[in-house]
C-alpha cells in the first residue's frame, strides 16, 4: 500500500458532503457519510457520471445521472447492476487525510 496525503484537516468535507480531488493522478471523490470518510473513484462505471454531484443513501453512493447505487464499504453495485467502483483506504492523521493505493506488480515495473 502506498499512502498519499490528499487533504489538510480543514479541507476534509463536512458531514454528508462529497468533494472531488486528484491524488497521484487519480480522480477521487472524498465522501463524508455520517462522519465516516470514504474515498472512491470519481466517475460512475455505468456511463461516466461524476459522483461529486451524487449523494449517500442507506450506506450507498447514488450517482446523480441515472441513480445507480454503490455500496460505500465494498464498492459493489446494487442488486441487478453487476458493476462496482473502487474504494480506497483512508486514514485521518494529525496533519490531514491520507489515501492508500494498492501497489500492483506492474506499478513496480513501470512506476
Ligand atoms: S452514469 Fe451513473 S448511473 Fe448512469
Amino acid at each position: 500500500m502506498k499512502w498519499f496525503k490528499a487533504l489538510n484537516t480543514a479541507q476534509i468535507p463536512f458531514a454528508d458532503s462529497i468533494k472531488a480531488i486528484e491524488v497521484d493522478g487519480k480522480k477521487i471523490c472524498i465522501i463524508n457519510n455520517n462522519e465516516k470518510i470514504i474515498a472512491t473513484q470519481s466517475y460512475c462505471p455505468h456511463a461516466g457520471g461524476h459522483f461529486s454531484g451524487g449523494w449517500c443513501k442507506n450506506g450507498y453512493l447514488v450517482c446523480p445521472i441515472h441513480r445507480y447505487e454503490y455500496n460505500l464499504e465494498t464498492g459493489r453495485g446494487a442488486k441487478g447492476q453487476g458493476d462496482y467502483i473502487n474504494i480506497y483506504s483512508t486514514e485521518i492523521r494529525e496533519d490531514g487525510l491520507y489515501i492508500g493505493f494498492e501497489e500492483r506488480w506492474w506499478s513496480k515495473v513501470w512506476g
